[in-house]
């Protein structure tokens, strides 16, 4: 019998974990398993246009992360830096538009300037909508909209008009989070957005979550049941 269709989230939020177990597990510094980390976004980016999921939304770097010792901060701006620099042509071929989300500016140049010109070549795109949550925190967004609230001189009264003062009025709700590297939390990741969101962890580390980690993923969405509040 044939299988049935897969009920495809539109929009999936991953909080990609577990890069440096992935290299200590091998022996090698923490940096590497960052790259072999792109290495599984390029994937699962692509497996994301290819389901038909229409909006993927990636944690890569959290505003606590900046605690991190510098040498692993730099080398995390490098690669983002350079990442944006080889993906760019495979996202135009797909037709990935890309957007980000969090206090970029915060950012060092190299990498801002570098992903603006990626929003900006890429705006254009209809296929993925793929958003970087760069410099985010749950927390720090919630505090920023709230200060563009009052910037702005009307207070928002409904949930919607407080929505529209996110980073990305834009972003719906996700329906799937995923979490890579067996840590059961929510590290601060969207924490508006996820209030009816189906929660999916996994103990396969970022590096290694490919194609076929999404599938089971997606798979596994498609068998729950939601119910937002009602019976
Ligand atoms: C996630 O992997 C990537 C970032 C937070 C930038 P980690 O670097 O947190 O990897 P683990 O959790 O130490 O294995
Ligand atoms: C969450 O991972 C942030 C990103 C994946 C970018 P962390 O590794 O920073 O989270 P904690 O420290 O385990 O909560
Ligand atoms: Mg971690």
């Amino acid at each position: 019998m044939a299988e049935p269709p897969l009920k495809v989230p539109r929009h999936v939020a991953a909080i990609m974990d577990g890069n440096g177990r992935w290299a200590r597990q091998r022996g090698l510094p923490r940096a590497l398993g960052h790259r072999e980390g792109v290495k599984a976004l390029h994937d699962v980016v692509k497996a994301s246009s290819d389901l038909g999921i229409g909006f993927l939304t990636v944690y890569s770097f959290s505003t606590e992360n900046w605690h991190r010792p510098e040498s692993e901060v730099n080398a995390l701006m490098q690669l983002m830096a350079a990442s944006i620099d080889a993906e760019q042509d495979g996202l135009m071929k797909n037709n990935v538009r890309v957007k980000t989300i969090g206090r970029t500016a915060d950012l060092p140049e190299s990498v801002r300037l570098r992903l603006a010109r990626l929003v900006d070549a890429t705006a254009g795109n209809t296929g993925l909508v793929f958003t970087l949550a760069l410099s985010y925190g749950g927390r720090a967004e919630l505090v920023d909209a709230c200060r563009r609230a009052v910037e702005s001189g009307s207070p928002p009264a409904t949930e919607n008009d407080f929505a529209r003062l996110l980073y990305d009025p834009e972003l719906p709700d996700p329906d799937l989070l995923i979490r890579t590297g067996g840590e059961q939390r929510i590290s601060n990741y969207l924490l508006w957005q996820l209030a009816y969101t189906e929660l999916y962890f996994t103990e396969t580390l970022w590096p290694d979550f490919r194609r076929d980690g999404l599938v089971a993923a997606v798979e596994d969405y498609g068998r729950r049941q939601r119910r937002f509040g009602r019976v």
